[in-house]
């Protein structure tokens, strides 16, 4: 990786596997000219039962290889990843691999945009139990609405079912219900949920059928995509080393066939991913 090369380059979007996919959907219907470069880590997906540091090293490398296939923005479209990687990759990594690429999460975005949703000021969060662990989510939403009240569920088997292709199916409704009544039996005065893994938007039709209607359920394609709309406003520099041929290319760790399976079941249109080992 050339650390001071500048040339244009696609937009980065990693994610543990499939879940990313809602991000960078939410993004090209916004952002449709950029080129994009998409990197699910199928072969290592669940990360959300991972360690930190496990989550932090596999993180890591994922955004290097983008940085060196030519990206000089990455995305974490990962909820996990964002909890427990994206602080050390900007403060330790960046400045030493590659000062002038920038990396972004999406808890922060997501954070932003979380008031205009409630009027209880009640929230609840669903997400893996490592970015559930982490208390990213409550200690970020603390900080910017003190008065607001958060319950984080862990979920450890809704990303399972997606990876699996098990969220159509009646099985995955037992799992369902049960988080949600879970959370709301915790916190009753809840009007809002964050979905907060990108997985998650995949089991949207289930979550909708067992939520109680009065209660929002807020998902991050959108608010990232608007977010990073803002970013690209404010950092002309940077928008302009991203370079605009409106592809979208799919990287997996998995098998090809798979992901290019999958990945056209939930974007709904035909996709060809390459495989990479990273
Ligand atoms: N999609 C990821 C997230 O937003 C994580 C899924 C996983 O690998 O556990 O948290």
């Amino acid at each position: 990786m050339l650390a001071n090369d500048r040339t244009p380059g696609p937009i980065g979007v990693f994610d543990s596997g499939y879940g990313g996919l809602t991000v960078l959907d939410g993004i090209r219907r916004l952002l449709p000219e950029p080129d994009y470069l998409y990197l699910g880590d199928n072969a290592r997906a669940p990360y959300g039962t991972r360690s930190f540091e496990v989550v932090y090293q596999f993180t890591l490398q994922a955004v290097r290889r983008l940085f060196d296939m030519g990206c000089q923005l990455v995305i974490l479209g990962c909820n996990t990843a964002s909890a427990k990687a994206l602080r050390t990759i900007q403060q330790v990594d960046l400045p030493r691999l590659a000062p002038d690429r920038r990396v972004l999460g999406i808890i922060r975005p997501t954070v932003e945009a979380i008031g205009q949703y409630t009027r209880t000021g009640h929230i609840g969060i669903f997400g893996t139990p490592g970015t559930i662990r982490s208390r990213s989510y409550d200690i970020e939403i603390s900080k910017l609405y003190p008065g607001f009240v958060t319950t984080g569920q862990e979920c450890p088997l809704w990303v399972p079912l997606v990876e699996n292709r098990e969220f159509d199916n009646p099985g995955a409704d037992y799992f369902v219900e049960k988080y949600i009544d879970t959370l709301l039996h915790r916190d009753p005065l809840i009007d809002t949920a964050l979905l907060g893994c990108t997985h998650y938007p995949l089991l949207l039709r289930k979550i909708r059928r067992f939520m109680p209607r009065e209660v929002n359920i807020v998902t991050q394609g959108d608010i990232v995509a608007h977010s990073l709309a803002d970013y690209l406003r404010r950092h002309p520099e940077i928008a302009a080393r991203v370079s605009r041929g409106g592809s979208a290319t799919y990287l997996t760790t998995e098998s090809a066939e798979k992901f290019s399976e999958m990945g056209s079941l939930f974007l709904s249109k035909d996709i060809q991913a390459q495989s990479i080992t990273l």
